[in-house]
């Protein structure tokens, strides 16, 4: 059964205090943080006064996904306001693994992301040193997109090398997941399933979407 990490970026953050005990009791495993600079990235995300506002009022596992430039300089705070994983995009440093080291050092696990057209290649030097690969299925930057089904090669082409090289890296997909992709991603070799407007915008409460998340493959 695949994980699940709640994307916040489209929730309404006015409600957190009836959804977050939803997400709770529905079993997903993260909350996610879209982190944008509006440069690397022409949107604003999240705002981390959220995540503070979060931190206290759940056990839930906190990760943040950085779609900004010079990540390096967002380690500190974000291991302090209590992430428990720091997400990065690969084409965004000069020093990919010296980053992961210092996330790391910073108390978190690291992960390692490739936005939409970038090719898989990029991230397969770090999968024996990342604790998570992150495919983004859709261009990062907005919530709500059309799944690109081209992630499910690069999906495939990184679990293969993950059990070529027994490294321990898990595969989280990102952007346009529903029932339908969730089966696809988990068939092509993915563990964590990132899902905001699916959950959010599901008919029948968060509650339902998450159960067929988790039950699609
Ligand atoms: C894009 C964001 C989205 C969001 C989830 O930068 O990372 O992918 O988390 O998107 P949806 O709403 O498609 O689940």
């Amino acid at each position: 059964m695949p994980k699940i990490a709640a994307s916040v970026l489209n929730a309404d953050f006015s409600k957190w205090k009836q959804w977050l005990p939803e997400l709770e009791s529905a079993k997903v495993d993260r909350i996610q943080f879209d982190i944008m600079d509006g440069k690397y990235v022409h949107n604003a995300g999240v705002d981390k006064k959220h995540i503070r506002t979060l931190r206290p009022e759940t056990k839930l596992l906190f990760e943040s996904h950085l779609m900004v430039r010079n990540p390096e300089a967002y380690v500190r705070e974000f291991a302090e306001i209590g992430n428990t994983l720091l997400i990065f995009h690969v084409e965004t440093t000069k020093a990919p693994l010296r980053l992961i080291e210092t996330i790391v050092d910073h108390g978190m696990k690291a992960g390692i992301a490739i936005n939409n057209k970038n090719p898989a290649k990029e991230i397969l030097p770090y999968l024996g040193h990342a604790d998570l690969a992150l495919v983004m299925s859709v261009e990062a930057g907005l919530g709500g997109q059309e799944f690109n089904p081209k992630a499910l090669e690069k999906i495939s082409a990184i679990r293969k090398k993950i059990d070529a090289d027994g490294a321990l890296c898990e595969i989280e997909v990102d952007g346009g997941i529903n029932a339908g992709t969730a089966k696809k991603c988990v068939q092509a070799g993915a563990n964590i399933l990132v899902a905001g407007t699916f959950l959010f915008r599901h008919p029948k409460g968060v509650k339902a979407a998450v159960k067929e998340l988790q039950e699609a493959p």
